[in-house]
């Protein structure tokens, strides 16, 4: 979870690296390292702090250069973030050092083999049993001893090496952890993301599962780690610096928020077919045979975690009202574990942001395994997900920095909606009824903005319950998922304590919390089963709770019974979670930004979840 940026080139790197590291802080942030070499001294600096990336640049001094480096910034799995835990990591010898992202998991018995043939440690990572065991088949070879000691490796890796031995190279490898090669003009770099290199260069390649990169400045031979030449191409990064970029915003949080109504426009295009009152994929439609096996599906297995989780419940409302395919949705880790039941007509959709999550791959290499057909809803192209699936389709949402997840969220639930609408027009939705959704679909990106315009009104609420210790969100229906999500948002970056449940379930437990310091919100709009959420209001006014009610412009008859009203479009039932979200992760934003912690880097947390 946590990135890796390497330079070998002529020129001073120190910037480049640190600045690389910045772009990829928001998957890592217990601490910071950097090891530079300078050819012509023929010096070496390593350099590491504990916290942000702002500390470790507080500790390199101002005339610190090299023309060869590589740089960390962890997410701590083995030993807490200190500074002995903090990579890159030394080997015994001084000789060799690593940057690795992952997780070695038979750490333990290759350190007890080590420890036999003298070797100490000063760590607890795994990280730094790797390193001493390259310098255990280091022979003066650096690309040989990095492929047998990977070779011994059980767990996941993506990893950068410097040798000083071999001043001239750096190595790259990867399992499970991604990663790429920048090229550039006499210098080349290695990158867990792209973002960390677009600066120099738009051309990259990706390295796939037990590949190995031997990196100069002037040239990449790409092997398997069995020793085979690889002919592998150059891609161009799909987005533009502009696209990291905070862009005049406070936080990534708040830019991505605002940007729904463009990115839920880029998640439609070329997708819609008014005309004909449907959808259409192309990453569905290229693979006929498999896009039959979903139209065709008897049970569908959405599998996901956190926010992605919630886009699934979505999809599953979707799926089974309109498309009529039964649809369960799993956690992911849940779904690895527990042998679930695939029949040959059971086909499995894999939803995350970041194509990377780590349980999520898991759960489809399980579903796989047990002979499913397994589609993915990704938002990173050439992800290690969406390379995994037999098929998909990408959210084109742009970059997703802020850790909280917004704009995928809102992305995801639309490529459900597209998904259920071109299976049931196929099946038995009359062409009026899918015209009137995809119409609805069209305006969407507008009703968005309206919301958006209106984000004082949700300030003020914030400004008021920013020292509220819970809070309870609510919904039914298509918005029950959405208040989970509401509630996730808010103990995600504001660490206030939160549950969401379908409002009628209120009254089997949860009611019980309710009294005048309880802020309760209620997702209440006029969709099909208004009157019942209206129902349990007065069941919660009833017990002095507060209530905050999302509702429907010209719904005069909630502010009578609500504390605070936010007013939001209708739009039809399916879609509604698109526009009720949209306040809630305002509300979570500016409560957060209230108690004043850092929104886009909350505590524990990391962007994309590379470990199980
Ligand atoms: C594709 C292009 C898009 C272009 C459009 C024009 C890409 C990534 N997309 O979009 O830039 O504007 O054609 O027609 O180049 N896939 C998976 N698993 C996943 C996600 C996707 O296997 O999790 C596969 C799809 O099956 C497909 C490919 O990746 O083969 C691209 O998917 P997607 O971008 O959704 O396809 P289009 O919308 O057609
Ligand atoms: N497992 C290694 C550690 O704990 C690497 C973690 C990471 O990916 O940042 O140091
Ligand atoms: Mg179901």
């Amino acid at each position: 979870m946590c990135g890796i940026v390497g330079y070998i080139g002529n020129k001073d790197c120190v910037r480049f690296l640190v600045d690389g590291l910045k772009r990829v802080e928001y998957r890592g942030y217990d601490s910071a390292g950097i090891l530079i070499y300078r050819k012509n001294t023929a010096e070496h600096f390593l350099v590491k702090n504990v916290g942000k990336i702002i500390e470790l640049e507080k500790s390199i001094s101002s005339n610190l250069s090299g023309n060869i480096g590589i740089a960390h910034t962890r997410w701590a799995t083995h030993g807490e973030p200190n500074h002995k835990n903090s990579h890159p990591h030394v080997s015994n010898d001084g000789n060799i050092f690593l940057v690795h992202n992952g997780i070695i998991e038979n750490y333990t018995s290759l350190k007890k083999k080590l420890e036999k043939t003298g070797f100490t440690f000063y760590s607890e990572t795994d990280t730094e049993i790797l390193v001493n065991l390259i310098q255990h088949y280091y022979k003066g070879d650096i690309e040989k001893a990095v492929k047998e000691a990977l070779l011994d490796v059980k767990g996941t890796y993506g990893i950068g090496v410097f040798c000083l031995n071999e001043p001239d190279k750096l190595i790259a490898a990867r399992l499970g952890s991604p990663l790429l090669i920048g090229i550039g003009k006499n210098e080349n770099y290695f990158a867990s993301d792209p973002s960390s290199v677009l600066k120099k260069t738009s051309e990259v390649v990706y390295m796939q599962d037990r590949e190995i990169a031997v990196i100069t400045k002037d040239s990449v031979v790409h092997k398997t780690l069995d020793d085979e030449l690889l002919e592998k191409s150059i891609e161009k990064i799909s987005f533009e610096l502009t696209d990291i970029e905070k862009s005049g915003y406070d936080h990534f949080m708040l830019k991505e928020i605002f940007e729904q109504p463009k990115t839920i426009t880029d998640s439609m295009r070329g997708r819609l077919l008014l005309e004909e009152g449907t959808t259409k994929l192309g990453g569905l439609n290229e693979h006929p045979e498999i896009y039959n096996s979903l139209i065709n599906a008897d049970k569908i297995y959405i599998v996901a975690c956190g926010t992605s989780w919630h886009s699934a419940l979505i999809g599953e409302y979707m799926l089974e009202e309109y498309a009529k395919i039964p649809v369960e949705v799993e956690y992911a880790s849940e779904f690895r574990y527990r042998d679930p039941i695939i029949t040959p007509k059971t086909v499995v959709i894999a939803i995350s942001q970041s194509g990377e999550t780590a349980d999520t791959l898991a759960a489809i290499k399980e579903a796989k395994r047990k002979g499913a057909v397994v589609l993915g809803i990704c938002n990173v192209v050439g992800s290690s997900i969406s390379k995994e699936t037999d098929a998909g389709v990408y959210l084109h949402a742009g970059p997703e920095i802020g850790v909280a997840s917004t704009k995928a969220f809102t992305s995801q639930v639309i490529v459900l909606a597209l998904i259920t609408i071109d299976i049931a027009r196929r099946k038995h939705l009359s062409f009026r009824q899918g015209y009137k959704i995809v119409k609805e679909l069209k305006i969407l990106p507008a009703l968005v903005e309206s919301i958006l315009e209106n984000s004082a009104v949700i300030k003020e609420i914030a400004k008021k319950f920013s020292s509220a210790k819970n809070f309870l969100y609510l919904g039914r229906g298509y918005n029950f998922p959405v208040a989970l999500e509401g509630a996730l948002k808010l103990k995600e970056i504001s660490y206030i304590h939160a549950e969401g449940y379908p409002a009628a379930e209120m009254k089997h437990g949860p009611i019980a919390l309710i009294d005048e310091n309880m802020p309760v919100i209620f997702i209440a709009i006029k969709d099909t089963i208004y009157d019942k959420v209206i129902t349990n209001i007065k069941e919660v006014k009833a017990r002095n709770g507060v209530v905050i009610s999302i509702a429907s412009y010209g719904d005069e008859e909630i502010d009578l019974i609500s504390d605070y009203v936010i007013k939001i479009p209708d739009t039809t039932n399916l879609l509604s979670p698109i526009l009720t979200v949209i306040p809630l992760q305002l509300l979570a934003y500016y409560i957060a930004v209230e108690k004043g912690y850092n929104v886009d880097m909350p505590r524990n947390l990391a962007k994309s979840v590379t470990v199980e």
